[in-house]
């Protein structure tokens, strides 16, 4: 699938291009080792590293402190951020952010870290009232007004990506929903990417960030060609999100063959390292592509779930408050969206379906839906899953909330190959509500 793929042919009103934005990274086992060496060639010479509580006293945060000392860079430690961020939480994270004087940051830690950072860095950067540069319409939309300070972005998950994105999300209080703010700017300068952080992974954050990474992938593939997005800026002000696009168009489709190779092994046996590293890559190429691809309904659905769930624990993750492992409401939010978007673009969801590794003899254009749906079931009953959304206790009766939270996610439900209204998400949720 090339730039001139019939997929990509130019409509009236079309952007002229589209815009690729990653960081340098460096992808190996133990390069966290050179932390400091890169925090040093970036003029730093006090830097604040963002990390969360349990990861604080770990061997990948020892590590990447023993490089920055090494290295003669001042390090002020902050381990209050939140596993799924909040506006409470990103405000706190800024406040200290502000008055820490440092000129650089260094991120250790999975999506809820390198997000908080991303909106530290950014809000003692630029000071604004928080909701300036939330997503519109929830805020007010405006553009980052100039650069952040370096970032140096260490993924300690496998999965969100986040180390290559220019994307913060949190949970609005307010609106017991999920948003974000998005920015080519907020993008880590740097990202080290070390498969041995892996090691100490519990196996349901491999399960749940490996069906994030794999969703990023499936959502770029499918999402509305960029041609034909629907957010007309251009130039400079072209939005991140673009839609589907040759360059993502690959490196999701290398990294849906990791998952569908890799995963379930992965999440089964933590001294794997053959396929834990696999993952790690994986989610970074798929980083790459949603961070221009955007992603689309399993996303924004998911968000309204997370608002919305109850009493929900899953060992691995913090004790004492409900959380739904953000992989995990994406994934439950799969199969169902892939039945109904196929007839949109059945190519690309047999392609991504044959990627993924699915049995596909005899499989012909109408049954892509099905074929892409059944594989994901197939794996998510490998890595225990929950079947559907009866599951976290959500029925009929939980349709119309679900459908009303959803709706604050237009931004990235424009992305889907369909147009989609309010009775489209409503038989989505009803179609997620039990899978086998
Ligand atoms: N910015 C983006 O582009 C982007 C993309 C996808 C998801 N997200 C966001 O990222 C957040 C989720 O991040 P996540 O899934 O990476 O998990 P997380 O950061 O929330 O961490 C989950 C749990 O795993 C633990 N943990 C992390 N690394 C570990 C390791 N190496 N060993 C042992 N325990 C470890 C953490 O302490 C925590 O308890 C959500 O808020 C989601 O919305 C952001
Ligand atoms: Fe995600």
């Amino acid at each position: 699938m090339g730039c001139c793929h019939a997929d990509f042919a130019q409509v009236e009103e079309s952007d002229r291009g589209f815009t690729l934005g990653m960081p340098t990274f460096t992808f190996g086992a133990g390069v966290l080792a050179e932390a400091g060496d890169n925090a040093v060639d970036l003029g730093l010479k006090r830097v604040a590293l963002f990390t969360d509580r349990k990861l604080a006293t770990g061997e990948h945060v020892a590590k990447v402190k023993a490089s920055l000392a090494a290295a003669h860079v001042d390090t002020i430690i902050y381990d209050e951020v939140a596993i799924e961020p909040t506006d409470a939480s990103l405000k706190q994270a800024a406040r200290f952010a502000r008055e820490a004087n440092v000129d650089g940051y260094v991120s250790v830690g999975g999506g809820s870290v390198m997000d908080t950072c991303k909106a530290a860095n950014l809000y003692a950067t630029h000071p604004a009232d928080f909701m300036t540069y939330v997503n519109a319409p929830i805020g007010g939309g405006q553009r980052v007004p100039g650069p952040v300070k370096p970032h140096i972005g260490c993924p300690t998950t496998s999965g969100t990506g986040s180390e290559a994105t220019g994307i913060a999300i949190f949970t609005l209080a307010s609106l017991n929903a999920k948003t974000g703010i998005i920015s080519r700017r907020l993008i880590p300068t740097i990202a080290l990417i070390d498969p041995d952080v892996t090691k100490t992974l519990p196996s349901n954050v491999v399960a749940a960030t490996g069906f994030d990474c794999m969703s990023h992938a499936l959502e770029s593939i499918t999402a509305r060609a960029w041609p034909r997005r629907l957010n007309p800026a251009k130039g400079v002000g072209r939005p991140v999100s673009q839609g589907a696009n040759s360059f993502s168009d690959a490196l999701a489709a290398q990294a849906l063959d990791a998952v569908g190779k890799y995963l379930v092994r992965a999440v089964g046996d933590a001294s794997d390292v053959e396929a834990r590293t696999e993952m790690m890559y994986a989610a970074l190429l798929a980083g790459i592509a949603f961070n221009a691809a955007g992603c689309h309904l399993p996303h924004g659905l998911s968000y309204a779930v997370s608002g919305l769930t109850r009493d929900w624990h899953v060992a691995g993750y913090p004790d004492g408050k409900s959380l739904v492992p953000h992989g995990m409401a994406v994934v439950l939010n799969n199969p169902s969206v892939w039945r109904h978007t196929a007839p949109a673009h059945p190519e690309r969801h047999l392609h991504c379906a044959r990627c993924l590794g699915a049995e596909m003899r005899g499989a012909t254009l109408d049954d892509a839906g099905e074929v892409l749906g059944s594989r994901v079931i197939e794996m998510m009953k490998a890595t225990g899953m929950p079947n559907g959304l009866t599951a976290l206790g959500f029925g009929e009766k939980e349709i119309d909330a679900l459908a009303t939270g959803a709706e604050p996610q237009y931004r990235v439900i424009k992305n889907a190959p369909v147009d989609i209204g309010r009775d489209e998400i409503k038989s989505l949720f009803r179609a997620a509500l039990r899978y086998w």
